[in-house]
């Protein structure tokens, strides 16, 4: 087995928008032992799986917004082994999955043999949730299925109107077509690639339309209520033109900033029709709350076709995955096998 103290990480440099990540074999700076100055963690973790998110593409391509300071490691999900615990709180030999908090921003991450992080950032994988599976979900799965949670504690229901998911081939997207599609819901799906309108439908999708259909009605104040709630991942103009489109009720979620961090929209579908907006967090929630969930999934929510739509990938294949998802070309969710070259 690798040593930890010489084991192999993905050291990112800081080049602006461009992936430069490589594989290194690097010394254990990043796994400091407790106590010492350095010691950021209680849990040391043999890492073997990790995935891909947008902001992984973002810390790997000198993101300064979600990194700081470089040579860095990404990776804002890890699933493995426990090796050692100075907090008492897990076993040798404990499987475990971690993400969100500051793994893989400026902690290092997940594209690493081996990650220490604080015991509260740990989750206990469920017994019928495989360490594969916990990261083909990942943090965008999580995402999705957080925001599907919230859409289902503001009532929605599978007879009550057609639910829109935009960025639908992304990783939140894909999550979120999947899920929503098991849970008996009618899926509009929004995207633009226009050669994965049949994958959309096979993954659940009941309906396939561009995001050039969709962003004119960011110009409207209200229009025709086609949806009874939505899923959206990409923000800007995208959000704009969803709210106008929502029935009486109705609820859209955001998460994500891929096409851009600021909208403006009119009120009236707050006023006139009593739309919410409800934010999605998958990074601070509480670790009990993050536990839950995998829980969930774990009993409730398991995709059987979550296989089909995860790419499985080895170290040589993630540096062009990255420069894909930061360039929106990326389709569905990417396994990463850390024993895979
Ligand atoms: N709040 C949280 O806790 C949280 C957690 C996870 C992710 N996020 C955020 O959620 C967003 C999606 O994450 P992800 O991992 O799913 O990313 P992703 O895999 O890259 O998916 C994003 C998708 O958005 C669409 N897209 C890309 N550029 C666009 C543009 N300029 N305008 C409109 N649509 C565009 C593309 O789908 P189509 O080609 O199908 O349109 C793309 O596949 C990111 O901003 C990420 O940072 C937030």
């Amino acid at each position: 087995m690798t040593q930890w103290n010489a084991y192999r990480a993905i050291e990112t440099q800081s080049e602006p928008s461009v992936v430069t990540a490589s594989w290194q074999q690097v010394d254990n700076t990043c796994l400091p032992e407790i106590g010492t100055d350095k010691g950021q963690g209680e849990v040391l973790i043999k890492v073997q799986y990790s995935s891909v998110n947008y902001k992984d593409a973002l810390s790997a391509s000198g993101n300064r917004g979600v990194t700081r300071s470089f040579p860095h490691t990404p990776g804002i999900d890890a699933a493995g082994t426990v090796i050692s615990d100075a907090s008492g709180m897990f076993s040798e030999g404990q499987e475990v999955i971690v993400f969100g908090y500051d793994l893989g921003m400026n902690t290092c991450g997940g594209y690493a043999d081996f990650i220490r992080v604080p015991a509260a950032w740990v989750l206990t994988k469920p017994e019928q949730l495989s360490l594969a599976d916990s990261m083909r979900w990942g943090t965008a799965g999580f995402t999705a299925a957080l925001s599907v949670q919230k859409l289902l504690k503001a009532e929605i229901k599978p007879d009550g109107g057609k639910v829109i998911v935009t960025g639908a081939t992304g990783g939140v997207g894909s999550v979120a077509v999947a899920l929503l599609a098991k849970l008996g819901f009618s899926v509009v799906a929004v995207t633009g690639k226009a050669a994965a309108h049949d994958w959309l439908i096979n993954l659940g999708a009941s309906e396939v339309i561009s995001r050039d259909e969709l962003l004119p009605m960011a110009k409207k104040p209200m229009t025709r209520p086609l949806y009874q709630a939505g899923i959206d991942t990409c923000g800007g103009d995208m959000i704009a033109a969803v709210l106008p489109q929502l029935q009486y009720g109705g609820a859209l979620t955001t998460c994500g900033m891929v096409a851009g961090a600021d909208f403006s929209a009119s009120v009236f579908p707050f006023i006139l029709r009593g739309v919410d907006l409800l934010g999605v967090d998958s990074v601070e929630i509480a670790q009990t709350d993050k536990q839950l969930l995998v829980k969930k999934i774990a009993d409730h929510w398991q995709l059987p076709n979550l296989v089909d739509f995860t790419e499985t990938i080895g170290r040589s294949e993630l540096s062009a995955v990255l420069a894909d998802v930061l360039a929106g070309k990326g389709q569905g969710r990417y396994l990463l096998v850390l024993d895979q070259e």
